[in-house]
């Protein structure tokens, strides 16, 4: 039966197809091996994120604050899913949560096959304005809060890489 709401069907959604662009966004818990620097722990991360997303077409970014990793992965369907479970085996973090998978119309993080950023207090305003200041929980955001969250990263980020 056709249905009379014009709203309905008004949004198109891409079918997800394996080699069609997707989008992942997860939220984990930071693991550091005992003794371990958190910055040299990103530095190696993002050594071997960069060499193997560009074999596979993947670009995103990883947030780094309070003890969170936020990371988006964009790219071949097939290789993003493929990436993330090798991921979230990774004994370097904890807990991971995927927040949104999705197939996405245009890269959103497409300058980087990867590039970690940590949060300085001067960005506390952006932390505000997304209402996490106060208790930072990305696991509680939605789809699009975490989008949101890592675009106002993006958007903060320089040509500079960690820091
Ligand atoms: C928070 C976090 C994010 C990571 N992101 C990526 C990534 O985007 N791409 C990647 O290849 N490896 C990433 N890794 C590392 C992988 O878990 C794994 O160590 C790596 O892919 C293995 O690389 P290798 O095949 O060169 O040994 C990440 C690890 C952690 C803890």
């Amino acid at each position: 039966m056709t249905s009379l709401d014009p709203s309905a069907d008004s949004v198109p959604r891409p079918e997800p197809r394996p080699g069609g662009l997707q989008r992942l966004i997860y939220a984990s818990r930071q693991n550091l091996p005992p003794g371990a620097a958190l910055d040299e722990v990103v530095s190696d991360i993002i050594a071997a994120s960069i060499r193997n997303n560009r074999e596979q077409s993947i670009t995103g970014l990883l947030l780094v604050h309070g003890g969170w990793f936020v990371q988006a992965l964009e790219g071949p369907g097939a290789a993003v899913q493929d990436r993330y479970e090798r991921i979230a085996a990774d004994p370097r973090h904890a807990g991971a949560k995927v927040l949104e998978i999705e197939p996405a119309s245009a890269r959103a993080f497409g300058d980087w096959n990867m590039c970690a950023r940590s949060l300085s207090d001067a960005d506390d305003a952006l932390l505000d304005a997304l209402e996490q200041r106060r208790a930072f929980s990305p696991d509680r955001l939605d789809g699009r809060g975490a989008l949101r969250l890592l675009k106002a990263v993006r958007d903060i980020q320089g040509r500079a890489g960690f820091g």
